[in-house]
């Protein structure tokens, strides 16, 4: 009895090893500055930080489905999910997964080189009703990427369907990983990030040292309210703790980076 209950379980949670594999590009990942994956790489440093207080905070708080999203467009979400997922995915036993929700401006597979033939897109239009269909599993790691291929213009209909939903769904109930990771659209673009973040446990705020203000900040927390913020990332910030690239990790305290503003 205790036998047969263990394989139903199995079978119907979706494991990192159920997913196709995919090689990223050596090329494309040193081009675009993916340093997550290599713990020899000085710079996957300061990501090394943000992943164990980011760690620390999730834990605190149950959280496992977490966006990352910023007040407007290139700010740098797509570039520190990579890194930071891959950087999760080096500590932790169970699997992480770093989904792409950008539908408009899908990016994640560009960044690894990769051109795989299906992913979210086909789950939220009902295409295939089997998330393993529409993920990849990173070779040599413990990721699941799930990029998005297939970019949409009618977003709001796409995401008001049951099949956006019940892919949170299956992430949070029937998947083995332990961090979902969502790269979004930024918040001031459309009401995507807003109409996902509903959905998810928590949100990581980038912002762009020098062009984000401290006004957009404040706007952003408001509308993606109740949802709430579980940390920032201060983007492109020289003089922080990091290292050249500049990046610095904060509480939800995130007002304490825009005291010049
Ligand atoms: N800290 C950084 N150091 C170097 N390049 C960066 C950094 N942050 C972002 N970039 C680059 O800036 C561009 C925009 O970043 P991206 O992550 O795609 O923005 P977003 O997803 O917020 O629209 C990309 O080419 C990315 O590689
Ligand atoms: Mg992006």
């Amino acid at each position: 009895m205790a036998e047969h209950k263990i394989t139903t379980d199995r079978r119907s949670i979706l494991h990192l090893s159920d997913l196709a594999e995919i090689t990223p590009s050596k090329d494309a990942v040193s081009a675009n500055r993916i340093v997550g994956f290599n713990s020899r790489d000085s710079r996957a440093r300061p990501f090394s930080l943000l992943r164990t207080s980011l760690i620390k905070k999730l834990k605190e708080n149950n959280h496992r489905l977490v966006g990352i999203t910023s007040a407007s467009p290139a700010a740098g979400k797509s570039f520190l999910a990579m890194n930071l997922a891959s950087s999760l995915a080096r500590v932790s036993e169970e699997p992480v997964f770093l989904v792409d929700l950008d539908l408009r401006r899908a990016s994640l597979s560009e960044y690894l080189g990769t051109a795989p033939e299906v992913g979210v897109e086909s789950f939220i239009e009902q295409k295939t009703d089997r998330l393993g269909d529409v993920g990849y599993s990173i070779s040599g790691t413990n990721l699941g990427l799930f990029p998005c291929v297939q970019r949409d213009q009618d977003t709001a209909e796409l995401l008001a369907g049951t099949g956006f939903s019940r892919m949170i769904e299956q992430f949070r109930n029937e998947s083995e990983a332990s961090i979902i990771l969502f790269d979004l659209p930024p918040v001031f673009a459309n009401d995507d990030a807003m109409i996902i973040l509903e959905q998810l446990d928590s949100y990581i705020m980038v912002a762009d040292a020098g062009k984000t203000t401290r006004k957009q900040v404040e706007e952003v927390v408001a509308m993606l309210q109740p949802t709430p913020c579980i940390g920032s990332i201060l983007n492109r910030y020289k003089g922080g703790f990091g290292d050249s690239y500049g990046y610095g990790y904060g509480g939800a305290d995130y007002s304490r980076y825009y005291e010049q503003t």
